[in-house]
């Protein structure tokens, strides 16, 4: 059996650093990076930290507005899959990378494989919610991470090549070893600071919730460590907000995975609009605040591990103060990238 996977955004290389040695255990594997994220420490320490296997093409599509960037992917990956004839394509998430991968193989009558399917925050004001809606029709094989997932499928139609696998980042969660001095190097100590991330185009690219943001860090208990995305970084120079920055906050460069799990093991809370993030936060039993009206991962709010806090100060600061978001670890799943990679096998092994 031939895979031919593709990536291209931070997420989705940690998340093929799971299953990829699963999958190259047991069949040949192609894999294509987009070249949607390009900045070393949003690719390449990924690739490094995680032994993931040099890709085996490269696109270089770069940054551009959403439909330029995607076609670029669409031309580049048509000819790939035409001289490499996979007998599936393996796509991850919820990117712009998704999409292209999803289109380009369904276009030529090569089955999808859609890892973290069945995800929806019902917001189509998302780019990540049309990526996946396209991508989970245009699917033959849906692996959904929760029981929402596969309900939120259902109610869509879709039945035929569900399976619920749990999600693949638990696998790694737990196998990463803390990163030793890093909060001393930061001149943190354990449970006692708030760790950030912010990236959603909905609170990047709108200057009152980028603001609204820093106004609730001037509140929030310090220190505060925010591992900042280029896409923020831009934006807080762009709406000249630099001078808004509470002086608590610690700015810092996107920061490699087990740097990243390390932090957000020892932090006191967590203040993210990442999907990744949250989860995580979960499965480490760190109390995460969700900087955004809604989320995919509705277990996360319904069980009061997260609490949605949008991007209002007073509602942000409310809640945190008040310890809404509860210390409780996720139960973690042991094996989808096996169940992943077994299904695969079944379907498409000739
Ligand atoms: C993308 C995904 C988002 C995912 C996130 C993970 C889409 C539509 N969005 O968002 O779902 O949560 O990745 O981090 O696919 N930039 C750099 N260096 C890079 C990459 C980007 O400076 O290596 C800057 C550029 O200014 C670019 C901006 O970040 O315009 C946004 O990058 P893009 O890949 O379009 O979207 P993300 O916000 O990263
Ligand atoms: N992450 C990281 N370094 C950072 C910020 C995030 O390694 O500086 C990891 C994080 O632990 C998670 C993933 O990147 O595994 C989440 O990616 P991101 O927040 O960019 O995207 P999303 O999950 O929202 O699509």
């Amino acid at each position: 059996m031939k895979v031919v996977t593709v990536v291209g955004a931070r997420p989705q290389f940690i998340k093929a650093g799971v299953v990829s040695p699963v999958l190259r255990a047991r069949a040949a594997e192609v894999l294509v990076h987009t070249g949607q994220h390009y900045d070393a420490q949003l690719s390449d320490i990924f690739f490094r930290q995680l032994s993931i296997p040099r890709p085996d093409y490269q696109l270089a599509v770069g940054s551009d507005h959403h439909g330029a960037q995607t076609g670029r992917m669409l031309m580049g990956l048509e000819p790939i899959l035409l001289d490499e004839r996979p007998d599936v394509v393996m796509i991850y998430g919820d990117t712009n990378s998704t999409l292209a991968g999803a289109l380009a193989a369904a276009k030529l009558g090569i089955p999808v494989a859609h890892v973290e399917a069945g995800l929806r925050s019902f917001n189509r004001a998302m780019p990540e919610e049309i990526n996946r809606i396209v991508a989970d029709h245009m699917a033959s094989r849906l692996y959904c991470p929760t029981p929402a997932s596969q309900a939120n499928l259902a109610r869509e139609g879709i039945t035929a090549g569900v399976i619920l696998t749990g999600d693949v980042m638990d696998e790694l969660v737990v196998r990463i070893e803390p990163v030793a001095y890093l909060l001393q190097s930061m001149g943190v100590r354990a449970c006692e600071y708030t760790l950030v991330t912010v990236h959603r185009q909905e609170n990047t690219d709108d200057r009152n919730r980028l603001a609204g943001i820093l106004d609730a860090l001037m509140k929030v208990p310090g220190p505060i460590l925010w591992p900042i995305h280029p896409r923020t970084r831009q934006r807080l120079i762009d709406y000249g907000l630099g001078s808004r920055m509470p002086d608590a906050v610690h700015r810092l460069e996107p920061l490699g995975y087990a740097e990243m799990i390390t932090l957000e093991r020892y932090a006191a809370q967590i203040l993210t609009d990442s999907g990744g993030v949250q989860r995580e936060a979960a499965a480490l039993g760190v109390p995460v605040y969700i900087l955004r009206q809604e989320t995919e991962w509705v277990e996360l709010v319904e069980s009061e591990r997260a609490v949605l806090v949008g991007t209002d100060p007073l509602a942000i600061v409310d809640a945190v103060s008040q310890g809404k978001a509860k210390p409780y670890p996720l139960v973690l799943e042991t094996n989808p990238s096996e169940r992943i990679v077994q299904d695969l096998i079944e379907q498409y092994a000739k």
